[in-house]
């Protein structure tokens, strides 16, 4: 029988403690209505607003999300340029409704190589928002999977070059402390819009025992329900750890 009522989410299922999203498919958007791709990039904020609201009123402790990877700097300058103007917008945003909306903001990312304006609003978003412990936002900006490892990598090599640490230290507990994602517990689901089935450099060590959710959608159209959705899949994945269940 066609099911003419889409069930709702069981809400006696208690959301994970910690969802990331690779916010993909804003340029497809804007195509599919003959509009630039910076007008997907703004409907995609927008599904960002959204869904960072909605996360808080399901009681998620921690949204990671994909805003700018270390390879979307090959895009053109005006798109990279309408990107980061968004950012600035939403940042400053951000900090006059800090109080409204309670959410700590953390960056994963290098940030070096965004314009000093951004980095000094990241960095007071960052510094304002700490009294907030609700939920957490970690936005990753200029971010790659691969450039978080080598630098955590790097950054662990200058310890014990300087004496702080020995090789012999070093393991799983210790090596994520020099992470961006330090003190944040691995993301139990991933979630990538758009269509595409891939991870494009998106926290390769944290994302070792997540659960993928790969949906059709595009980011722009992204909302409570497919998030619903989302987590509705997660709760019947049977998640082993290389257990037997
Ligand atoms: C994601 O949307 C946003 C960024 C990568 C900055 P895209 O811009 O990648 O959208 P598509 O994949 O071209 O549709
Ligand atoms: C991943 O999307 C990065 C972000 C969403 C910020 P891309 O659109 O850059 O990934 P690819 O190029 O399709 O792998
Ligand atoms: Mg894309």
């Amino acid at each position: 029988m066609r099911r003419l009522f889409r069930k709702p989410p069981d809400q006696s299922l208690s959301p994970p403690q910690h969802i990331a999203i690779i916010m993909d498919g804003n340029g497809r958007w804007a195509k599919r209505r003959g509009l630039p791709r910076t007008a997907g990039h703004a409907a995609g904020a927008e599904a960002f607003r959204r869904i960072a609201n909605y996360c808080r009123t399901l009681g998620v402790r921690y949204l990671t999300v994909y805003a700018f990877s270390t390879e979307n700097w090959k895009r053109s300058q005006g798109e990279i340029g309408g990107i980061m103007t968004l950012l600035r917008r939403y940042l400053e945003e951000a900090l006059r409704d800090m109080e409204k909306n309670q959410v700590h903001f953390v960056f994963f990312g290098d940030l070096s190589r965004l314009s000093p304006e951004l980095q000094a609003l990241c960095r007071d978003a960052e510094t304002r928002s700490r009294v907030y412990s609700q939920v957490q936002v970690n936005f990753c900006l200029n971010y790659g999977g691969r450039d978080e490892l080598v630098q955590a990598a790097r950054r662990f090599a200058q310890d014990v070059s300087l004496g702080r640490k020995t090789p012999e230290e070093l393991d799983e507990t210790l090596f994520a402390q020099y992470l961006y994602s330090a003190g944040v517990p691995d993301p139990e689901l991933i979630i990538r819009p758009s269509g595409e089935q891939r991870i494009s450099n998106f926290l390769l060590w944290q994302s070792a025992y997540a659960e993928y959710v790969f949906m059709d959608v595009l980011w722009p159209d992204f909302g409570p329900r497919e998030l619903d959705e989302a987590i509705a899949q997660f709760h019947r994945r049977n998640r082993r750890f290389g257990g037997v269940k």
